[in-house]
């Protein structure tokens, strides 16, 4: 079983500076692997016919595909790339792009680039090489993305920026690598209408703790981009096709997905991410928190 000391768990959870959040990850990043099945680490995008974790998750990684218009794109920067699952799926589904996964996790990265080097297309073909060239990973910061001025068409944050802190330095870092028309997609959890940290306090009760990032209201996103160069051009609220079926899915399979978690964590670690989902699920419906994708051109 995994060892969690409350105390860090808890400092971690209050303090969430870069290596926090990278401790959060490392302790928590399996649990999500069990209670979904699958290699993305979000919540997945429920509409329509959904059945599982793993398709909510592509469905997710596709629609931000599309607003990113990752059919034209040459090089893309996903800052906060997870296990590289995202990169996977969008070479997958287009043919040019060259892929920089951007994390400061390096767990995460060596794990992404592990898997990728396994998979056997890559090991078999005389393409592998350039097939494997078209992602990279690299270890750093969404607050120092290491790329030169102008120099990437498409900055992607898929479930990430909630965890980027001063969120303001992130969005000029991505203006400063971004060229003119580059296009700037973030998907991310936003709390609405929330007027301070007292109100917040109380109506998101326990999530105070267990949501372990920043939680952005939409407004500070969009005034934020919205004081770089950029014109936003799409704001897509999904919340109600996020939080709710995802929630449903882990109460309907509640029995076998408890017991997989119980093969790694103790037991309350289970019992607080049901108690989690069921707040999640309740803000939610009364609108207090929502999941916004966004869209932004480059001027
Ligand atoms: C919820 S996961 C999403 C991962 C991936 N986009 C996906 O959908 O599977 C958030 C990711 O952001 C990374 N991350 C958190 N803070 C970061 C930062 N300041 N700079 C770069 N990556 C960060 C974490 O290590 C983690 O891999």
């Amino acid at each position: 079983l995994k060892n969690i000391d409350p105390l860090h768990a808890i400092l971690w959870t209050l303090r969430r500076n870069e290596k926090d959040v990278i401790h959060l990850y490392d302790t928590l990043s399996t649990m999500m692997e069990l209670s979904t099945g699958a290699r993305m680490l979000n919540f997945g995008y429920w509409k329509g016919n959904v059945l599982s974790p793993e398709e909510a998750q592509s469905q997710l990684c596709s629609s931000v595909g599309v607003t990113a218009e990752l059919d034209t794109a040459q090089i893309i920067v996903d800052v906060g790339s997870g296990y590289g699952a995202p990169a996977s799926q969008w070479e997958r589904q287009y043919t040019h792009p060259l892929i920089v996964c951007v994390n400061t996790n390096s767990n995460h990265l060596t794990a992404g680039k592990n898997h990728i080097y396994h998979i056997q297309d890559y090991a078999v073909s005389d393409n592998a090489i350039r097939n494997y060239c078209k992602i990279s990973f690299i270890n750093s910061s969404s607050m120092a993305l290491p790329f030169s001025n102008s120099s990437v068409d498409r900055v992607i944050s898929l479930e990430s920026a909630q965890h980027f802190k001063p969120f303001a330095v992130f969005i000029s870092e991505s203006a400063r690598i971004l060229s003119n028309n580059g296009l700037l997609v973030i998907a991310m959890p936003v709390t609405i209408g929330l007027r301070n940290s007292f109100e917040s306090l109380i109506r998101l009760g326990i999530l105070n703790f267990t949501w372990a990032s920043e939680h952005y209201s939409l407004n500070h996103v969009l005034t934020t981009i919205e004081q770089e160069k950029f014109t936003i051009i799409d704001i897509t609220m999904i919340g109600p096709d996020v939080y709710e079926p995802l929630a449903k899915y882990y109460f309907k399979n509640r029995q076998v997905l408890r017991n997989k978690i119980l093969t790694e964590y103790p037991s309350y670690v289970e019992r607080i991410l049901f108690k989690s989902l069921l707040k999640m699920q309740n803000v939610s419906r009364k609108g207090i928190v929502d999941y916004v994708i966004i869209k932004a051109r480059r001027y």
